[in-house]
C-alpha cells in the first residue's frame, strides 16, 4: 500500500464509505469526504444535491459543518473521494470554508482508482481572504 494511503487510511474509508450516501438525483455525481480534527474524531460527509440547484451542498462543507457543529474547529487533514479518473479538487467554495480553520489543513485528494495525492488549502487558496484581514480594519476604527 502506498504510504499516504497508510497514514491516511480511516479518513480515505470512511471518505469512501460516506460517498455511498451522497444524494445525487440531478448530477450522479457521488462525492465523500472525512474530516480529521486534533483529537483524532473523524467526520464524514457527502454531497446533498437539491431542485433548487444552488442549495446543493458539497460533501466537503458537509463534513466540515459536521465537525463544526459538534465543536471542532481543529481541522487537521480531510479526505475528499469522487470517481472521477483525476484526483477530484474542492470547489472554490469549500476551498474558502476550510481555510477558515487554518492554511495548513492537509487536503487528501483521491481518483476513482484509490490512489491518493497531498496538498494543503493554503497552496490550493493562496492570497485568500481571512478573519485577519477582518481584524486589520476592526484595529482601524
Ligand atoms: N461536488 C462536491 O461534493 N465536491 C466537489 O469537490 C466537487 C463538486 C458536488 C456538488 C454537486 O452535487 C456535484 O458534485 C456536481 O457538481
Amino acid at each position: 500500500m502506498d504510504k499516504i494511503n497508510q497514514d491516511f487510511k480511516e479518513l480515505i474509508e470512511v471518505a469512501q464509505e460516506s460517498k455511498k450516501n451522497a444524494y445525487v438525483p440531478y448530477s450522479g455525481f457521488k462525492v465523500g469526504a472525512a474530516v480529521m480534527t486534533g483529537d483524532g474524531k473523524i467526520y464524514g460527509g457527502c454531497n446533498v444535491e437539491n431542485a433548487s440547484y444552488g442549495a446543493t451542498n458539497c460533501a466537503e462543507r458537509t463534513a466540515v459543518f459536521k465537525a463544526v457543529s459538534e465543536g471542532h474547529t481543529d481541522i487537521k487533514a480531510i479526505a475528499i473521494s469522487g470517481d472521477t479518473k483525476e484526483h477530484l479538487y474542492p470547489c472554490g467554495i469549500c476551498r474558502q470554508v476550510l481555510i477558515e480553520f487554518g492554511d495548513d489543513i492537509i487536503i487528501v485528494l483521491m481518483n476513482k482508482n484509490g490512489e491518493a495525492k497531498l496538498t494543503t488549502i493554503g497552496k490550493l487558496l493562496p492570497n485568500s481572504f481571512t478573519n485577519k484581514d477582518m481584524e486589520e480594519v476592526q484595529d482601524g476604527i
